[in-house]
C-alpha cells in the first residue's frame, strides 16, 4: 500500500533562542510551534506521523501526546541524521514521505497539500519547498543550473559568495519517495562548515544517482519562515495574529484596532461581537455573538455567551451567561459562573462562586466560595469572609436576598432568600427567610458635643 507520512524534525535545542525552554516549545498565539506544525499536519491527513525528538522529548511529548509517534535522536548531529531515527518505523513503507521542521509555525495544510501534488505530477523522487526570501541570510539556498534544474542545496556557512546571494531559499519542507530518502541518507557525511548530517544532502546524492529533483516554489514568503531566535518569534507571532483577526473580521466579528488585538488560535467567537484594542483571548475561550469585549480586557480559557459586556477586566477559567456584565477593573477568578442579565460593577472579584440571574455586586466587593441566588441586591464593599487561615468555607445566599453595604459575610454561612443584612454588618449565624439581620454597634449621639471642640466653628 502506499503510504503518505510526515516526519517533524524537533530534537534541537535551539540555541540561538537563548532560552530554557527547547525551540519548538515557545509558543504563538496560545500553542507551541510544533503544535501548530502538527495541526496543519494532521489536516493533510497523513498515514503516519512521526515526531524526532532529542532535547526536552519528555517536554515534547506531554505537549504533543498521541497525536504523533515518536522516535529519539540521543545526539543532534544534524538534520539528515534526525530524519534516519525514523528508519525503524518507515524504513520498509512504500509510498512518499514529508520531512518538516518543528520551527516553521506558519506553514498550513494547504500548502502540504500542493506541495504533494506538484511532487507526483513532475513524478520526482524529492520535491523541495522553496520561497523567495527578501533577506535569505540564515536560510540553506537553492543552486539551480543554467536550465534552471535544482542542482543542490548549499547552507548559509558552506555558501560561496556567489551562492549567498541568491535569494531562493530551502524552507525546510520536502517530500521524498520514502525508500529513495532513507536509502540516500545512508549516503550522505558530515564534511561541511558544521560538521552535521545534512538532509538537504540527500538531495545531491539522489541528483548524482540521475533521479529527478523538482522545486515548488511558494508565493507568499512570510509562511515559510523559519523560527531560530526570538526576533523571528515575534515577527512569526504578527503574522499569524494578523491572519487568525482577518478571519474572525470575515467572520462577522468587529475589530476597532486589529493589529492591536490579540486572540489565540483556537478562540471562537460569534457575529457581531465588537472588540476593542488591547483585548487579550486566550486559550480555549469561546465567546458568543453580540458581545461588546473593552479595551484591554483579558480573558483566559472562558465561555462567554451571547450579547455580554466585558468592560477592562480579567476573566480566567469562567462562565458569564447571555446579557451579563462585567467592570470596569473586575476579576473572575476560576470557577466563577455568572447568571443571565447578572451585573458585576467595578472592582469585583469573583472566585469558585455561582451567581443567578438577575443578581447585582455593583462594587467592591469580594465573592469567594459562595452561591448567589437571584435578584439579590449585594451593597458596596461586601466581603465573603471565605477562609479561616486554615480552610476555605462556603456561603449561600437565597432569592431576592439584600446585602446592605459593607457587610462581612463569615462562611460557613446560610442566608435564607427574602431575608435582610443591615448595611455594616457581621454575620456570623444564618438568616431565616423574611428575617433582617442587623450586627453592628448602636449609635450614639451626644448633643452639643461639637461646641466643646477646640476648632468649632459658628
Ligand atoms: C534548516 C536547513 C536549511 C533551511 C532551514 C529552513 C539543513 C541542514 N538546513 O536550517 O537549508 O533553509 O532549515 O528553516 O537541514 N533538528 C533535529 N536534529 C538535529 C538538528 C536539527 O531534530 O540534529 C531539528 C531542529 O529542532 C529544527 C529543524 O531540525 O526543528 C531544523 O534545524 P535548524 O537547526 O533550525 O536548521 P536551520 O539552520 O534553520
Ligand atoms: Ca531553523
Amino acid at each position: 500500500m502506499a503510504t503518505k507520512n510526515t516526519i517533524i524534525l524537533a530534537a534541537g535545542k535551539g540555541t540561538r533562542m537563548k532560552s530554557k525552554l527547547y525551540k519548538v516549545l515557545h509558543r504563538l498565539c496560545g500553542k507551541t510551534m510544533v503544535d501548530h506544525v502538527l495541526t496543519q499536519v494532521e489536516k493533510a491527513n497523513m498515514t503516519n506521523i512521526v515526531t524526532v525528538v532529542g532535547y526536552g522529548a519528555e517536554a515534547v511529548r506531554d505537549n504533543l501526546g498521541g497525536r504523533t509517534q515518536y522516535v529519539v535522536q540521543e545526539k543532534q548531529l544534524g538534520t539528515g541524521h534526525a530524519v534516519l531515527q525514523a528508519e525503524g518505523l518507515l524504513g520498509n513503507l512504500d509510498g512518499v514521505t514529508m520531512v518538516v521542521s518543528g520551527d516553521t509555525p506558519l506553514l498550513t495544510a494547504q500548502t502540504f497539500e500542493n506541495l504533494f501534488t506538484y511532487h507526483e505530477n513532475k513524478k520526482a523522487k524529492a520535491t523541495i519547498l522553496t520561497s523567495e526570501a527578501p533577506d535569505p541570510t540564515g536560510y540553506g539556498r537553492i543552486v539551480r543550473n543554467d536550465l534552471g534544474i535544482v542542482e543542490k542545496i548549499v547552507e548559509q556557512k558552506d555558501a560561496t559568495t556567489e551562492e549567498q546571494a541568491i535569494h531562493e531559499i530551502n524552507t525546510g519542507v520536502y517530500v521524498f519517495d520514502n525508500q529513495a530518502l532513507f536509502e540516500a541518507l545512508h549516503k550522505i557525511n558530515n564534511n561541511n562548515a558544521q560538521g552535521e548530517y545534512y538532509l538537504t544532502d540527500v538531495i545531491e546524492v539522489l541528483k548524482s544517482q540521475g533521479e529527478t529533483i523538482a522545486a515548488y516554489r511558494m508565493d507568499d514568503y512570510d509562511e515559510s519562515m523559519g523560527v531560530n531566535d526570538r526576533v523571528a518569534l515575534a515577527r512569526a507571532t504578527k503574522i499569524m495574529q494578523a491572519r487568525i483577526n482577518r478571519q474572525h473580521m470575515q467572520d462577522g466579528i468587529s475589530m476597532i484596532d486589529p493589529e492591536r488585538t490579540y486572540i489565540d488560535v483556537d478562540v471562537k467567537i460569534g457575529a457581531d461581537t465588537v472588540i476593542e484594542p488591547g483585548v487579550q483571548l486566550k486559550g480555549t475561550t469561546t465567546i458568543g455573538n453580540d458581545c461588546y469585549i473593552g479595551a484591554n480586557s483579558e480573558i483566559r480559557n472562558s465561555t462567554i455567551h451571547d450579547h455580554v459586556t466585558v468592560t477592562s477586566s480579567l476573566i480566567q477559567d469562567s462562565e458569564m451567561l447571555d446579557y451579563s456584565d462585567i467592570g470596569p477593573n473586575s476579576h473572575l477568578r476560576p470557577g466563577a459562573h455568572i447568571g443571565k442579565h447578572v451585573h458585576l460593577g467595578n472592582f469585583v472579584e469573583v472566585k469558585k462562586a455561582s451567581i443567578g440571574e438577575g443578581t447585582k455586586v455593583g462594587h467592591l466587593t469580594y465573592v469567594g466560595n459562595a452561591k448567589l441566588g437571584k435578584n439579590i441586591n449585594v451593597g458596596c464593599g461586601v466581603i465573603f469572609v471565605n477562609y479561616d487561615g486554615a480552610k476555605k468555607h462556603e456561603t449561600t445566599v437565597g432569592d431576592d436576598a439584600f446585602i446592605g453595604s459593607n457587610a462581612n459575610l463569615i462562611a460557613p454561612l446560610e442566608i435564607a432568600d427574602h431575608s435582610f443584612i443591615a448595611a455594616g454588618s457581621t454575620i456570623n449565624r444564618p438568616i431565616n427567610k423574611y428575617d433582617m439581620a442587623i450586627a453592628r454597634s448602636r449609635q450614639t449621639n451626644k448633643p452639643g458635643y461639637y461646641k466643646k471642640l477646640p476648632y468649632q466653628k459658628d
